[in-house]
């Protein structure tokens, strides 16, 4: 059946002209469909003598599971072709080499800030704060420095505007952390009112102050680290003894001089002014100044509800951006807040 095998051929080549899936169902109702050829066929069976039938009616059949099996294979083809394109198309290149991700680290200043807390917080220090934007009273008053007191002078700073672009009354930013002793004492005060005895305070309070200031070891931004211990019988020699033992175990060295130099401070009375010289290398001999420090001021406890007949005490405000310099080799304090990611890299 000649004509027979042209039309499997016929419908082959048809099948593989074509490559999306509904295309290929138009093409097979052309060949199989209700009036499709060998549909058709089948149905001209009838019009033939019997002793014909029975083969033609064979060869048809054959026929027709040829082209149901060709079509079922372009099916196939047609389906595996569209999931490689679709692979091909969604590859992954794993080759590429990776996108980095940026890797942060602390900044000097914060590695050595925190490096005091945990010193002081492994002698019983817990960790104090205050607000930067402070009002007048706590950076000034409660610190036993009035309005009329010369060393406000000392500390120039910003002062903020109000609504209306004129100077706010009783707010300013504050000078230093010592503000934060005035609102600690009197919490605690308020928090054990009802007691007897009041526990000991014991704090480090960590943060920015501001200063009218700008050289190569000065900034109008800088940190302040305060510590504060109040107690029934805390002694100048305590002070002397935690700021040494300190100073050794943040270098990491005994090979260091320690001096208080006497000093003034409204709010503490002795105060001193702490310096520090490495013994040996470059900068033997060489005294820096760290931190200003004293005895807690009789009328700083009094305003803050604390009877100083019974109690006293020490306070301290470090420099850490000195110690970051001291500690890192630093000789310019401006490379700290550049924000130079050349510099900042190297203690990540
Ligand atoms: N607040 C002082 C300053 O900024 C330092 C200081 C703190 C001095 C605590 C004595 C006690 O200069």
């Amino acid at each position: 059946m000649q004509n027979l095998d042209a039309l499997i051929a016929e419908a082959k080549s048809a099948f593989a002209a074509v490559t999306d899936p509904d295309a290929l169902e138009q093409v097979k109702a052309r060949f199989l469909g209700r009036n499709g050829e060998i549909t058709g066929l089948l149905k001209a069976l009838s019009t033939l003598p019997l002793e014909e039938k029975k083969s033609a009616g064979a060869a048809i059949n054959r026929a027709k599971t040829a082209v149901e099996e060709a079509l079922a294979g372009r099916r196939e083809d047609i389906k595996q072709a569209a999931l490689k394109a679709r692979l091909a198309e969604e590859a992954l290149d794993v080759t590429l080499p990776g996108r980095k991700a940026n890797k942060g680290g602390l900044h000097p200043v914060t590695l050595v800030m925190e490096r005091i807390e945990a010193l002081f917080a492994s002698i019983g220090f817990t960790v104090a704060d205050g607000p930067e934007i402070e009002e007048d009273f706590y950076n000034f008053t409660a610190l036993n420095t009035p309005e009329d007191h010369p060393a406000r002078s000392m500390h120039d700073t910003f002062y903020l505007l109000d609504e209306k672009g004129e100077v706010a009354q009783n707010v300013l930013l504050r000078t230093h952390t010592s503000p934060i002793q005035a609102r600690y004492m009197r919490a605690h005060v308020e928090r054990y009112r009802d007691r007897e005895t009041m526990p000991e305070i014991r704090i480090i309070a960590p943060g920015r102050v501001y200063r009218v200031d700008s050289d190569a070891t000065h900034s109008p931004m800088f940190h302040q680290v305060e510590g504060l211990w109040i107690g029934e019988c805390v002694s100048f020699a305590d002070l002397k003894g935690v700021i040494a033992d300190f100073l050794r175990r943040f270098f990491e060295s005994d090979e260091l001089k320690v001096r208080f130099r006497p000093s003034f401070f409204p709010f503490t009375e002795p105060s001193a002014e702490i310096d520090m010289a490495f013994m040996g290398g470059a900068s033997e001999g060489r005294w820096l100044e760290i931190a200003g420090c004293g005895m807690v001021h009789p009328n700083v406890l009094r305003s803050a509800g604390i009877d100083p007949e019974k109690y006293q005490g020490f306070a301290f405000g470090f420099g850490p951006d000195r110690l970051a310099m001291l500690r890192y080799g630093i000789n310019d304090l401006r490379l700290f807040f550049d924000g130079d990611l050349r510099f900042l890299r190297q203690f990540a």
